[in-house]
Formats: structure tokens, C-alpha cells, sequence
């Protein structure tokens, strides 16, 4: 295990963690991130959840909803899974479009939330308290399985979150997911000028790890892959890719959402969006 980093840092209001850069396991990342998701849900919704909208489909900070991107395809009459669904906004709007949308996500607060404005909107997404690398549904389940910045950059074996979305896809089955772009990873997560000069490397995939400084346990986890890496993973569990979309930070959108902001938006790309679809078997004859 080799920390190659360590400042002091109070991150969303929380008690000061250590800020390493080190191996971390799966559970670890889990353990970590369950409860972290579960103390940052109430001020998570509180500080985003109008900008996402209840019914609402935003793929990232820059604002580029589903109706303009249609990575999805058709939803009518889908069987639709949202992993890292939260509080089930996205799902939401896909049950507008006649899909039947399920959510699951790690942190029981989220879910809390997500049961709360089902019962404010009166549009009710099931969902239920799991994780991406082990998904509580039978093989071809589903028609369709996105995430929205849900779970992926916060899973290790990221190998066994895209097979288990293999596995539950009905062959032909469409996957789309955003997540950071992958080239943040170089650059401090910080809205500001300090966020536009890169500072650590691209090649480097070393999680990023928040660490209580009181207790030394391990409050918080990102994983990074590079561009080539999510061609390879994709590739290798069977799906074609169809899109790779990096939205352009809109004229006069000044909103800052972490590290994003319009200054760092305007020259280089915050979100990048996959769209694939799982191979279908050959027909014999
Ligand atoms: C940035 S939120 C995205 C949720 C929603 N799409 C939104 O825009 O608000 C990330 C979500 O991923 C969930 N998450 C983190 N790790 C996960 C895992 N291993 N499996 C499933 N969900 C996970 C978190 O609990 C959180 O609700």
C-alpha cells in the first residue's frame, strides 16, 4: 500500500478527514461509502435536488438531460434498472416515458429520500438497498441499465459491477452511464483557477481516499480508469459502443457544483456520457 499524498481537508461539512492516495479494497470502499452517502444525502438533495428536478433526467453538472441526449433509446414499455439510482430522479422521468423503472442504490438515506418524493410526486420507483458489484436480480431482467454519476467511480472491482449489468441485460440491451471525465483525474477537484492546472497523472489509478482523522477509518473512496480502460471493460463483457458523449459547458450556466464550475467547464470536459449495446446471440440458420 503506498500513500503518495496526505493533506488535512474538510470535505461537505463533515468532521476533518486525511486525504490519501492508496490502494483501497472493495469492502473498504463500501464500508466507506455507504455511510458517507448516508451523513451527505440531506444536504445532497437540499443543495441539488431542484436543479435535478423529481421527475427529472440530468446526466451531470453541465445540465445535458436525457430528452436532448437520448443515449437511452426508446423507454415505452421497457423493463429499465438505475444502479446508484439515489434519490430516484432519473427513474422518475423514464416511469413518465412508459418505462418500468427500478432503482437500487448503497445508502439507505438516499433511498429515504427517493421514497419521499415518490410519495410528493405520486410517480413510485421500487428500489432497493444494494450494490453495483452484486446486483439482487435474475439474469436478462432487464431492457435497459444507466447510471447517472451513480456507483461506477465508487465500486473497485469495477470488472464485477459491468459484468453483473452483463448479466441482468437482456441480450440486445442497451447500457449508459456518466461518470467524471476521466482527464479531472489530473487536475485538483477544485472549482477555481487551482482546478486548471494539472497537477497529478492521467495513468495514475490510484484511488483517491478520505480518511477520519480521528478514528483512521476510511470515510471516503473515488476509483479513477482512463478513457482506455472503460473501451476495454465494456468491450470485454460483450458491449458494442455507440456513444461517447462530453457535454459542453452551456453559455451563461453558472452553477458550481463541486469541482465543477463554468470557468474549468468552458475548456475542458466535467462529464463523460457511454452509451452501449449488449451483443445479441446469432441467429443459427
Ligand atoms: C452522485 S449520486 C448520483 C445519484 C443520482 N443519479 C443523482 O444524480 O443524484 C451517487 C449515488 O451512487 C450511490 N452509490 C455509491 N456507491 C454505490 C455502490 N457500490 N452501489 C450502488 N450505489 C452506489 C450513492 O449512494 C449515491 O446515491
Amino acid at each position: 500500500m503506498s500513500t503518495i499524498e496526505t493533506t488535512l481537508a474538510i470535505v461537505n461539512n463533515q468532521p476533518p478527514v486525511r486525504v490519501e492516495r492508496r490502494a483501497v479494497s472493495e469492502e473498504e470502499s463500501r464500508r466507506a461509502n455507504g455511510p458517507d452517502w448516508d451523513r451527505y444525502a440531506d444536504e445532497y438533495q437540499a443543495t441539488h435536488g431542484e436543479f435535478l428536478g423529481d421527475a427529472g433526467f440530468v446526466w451531470g453538472p453541465e445540465g445535458l438531460t436525457e430528452a436532448e441526449a437520448g443515449v437511452l433509446g426508446d423507454l415505452d414499455g421497457r423493463d429499465v434498472l438505475e444502479v446508484g439510482s439515489g434519490a430516484g430522479q432519473c427513474s422518475r422521468w423514464v416511469c413518465a416515458q412508459g418505462g418500468r423503472a427500478f432503482g437500487l442504490d448503497l445508502s439507505y438515506r438516499q433511498l429515504q429520500h427517493s421514497r419521499r418524493i415518490d410519495e410528493q410526486s405520486g410517480i413510485r420507483v421500487p428500489a432497493v438497498l444494494g450494490t453495483a458489484t452484486a446486483l439482487p436480480f435474475a439474469d436478462d431482467s432487464f431492457d435497459v441499465v444507466f447510471s447517472s454519476f451513480g456507483a461506477l467511480q465508487f465500486v473497485s472491482e469495477i470488472d464485477v459491477a459491468i459484468s453483473e449489468t452483463a448479466r441482468v441485460l437482456r441480450p440486445g440491451g442497451r447500457y449508459a452511464f456518466s461518470i467524471t471525465h476521466p482527464t479531472r483525474w489530473m487536475f485538483p477537484d477544485d472549482p477555481d483557477e487551482p482546478g486548471l492546472t494539472a497537477s497529478q497523472s492521467y495513468w495514475d489509478r490510484t484511488p483517491y481516499v478520505e480518511v477520519d482523522d480521528a478514528s483512521g477509518v476510511v470515510a471516503y473512496v473515488e476509483h479513477h480508469r482512463t478513457l482506455g480502460d472503460w473501451v476495454a471493460l465494456l468491450a470485454g463483457h460483450g458491449f458494442t459502443i455507440t456513444d461517447l458523449l462530453e457535454p459542453e459547458w452551456p453559455e451563461g450556466h453558472e452553477r458550481v457544483w463541486g469541482g465543477w464550475s463554468a470557468l474549468r467547464g468552458r475548456l475542458t470536459p466535467g462529464t463523460a456520457i457511454f452509451g452501449c449495446d449488449l451483443a445479441a446471440p446469432r441467429r443459427v440458420g
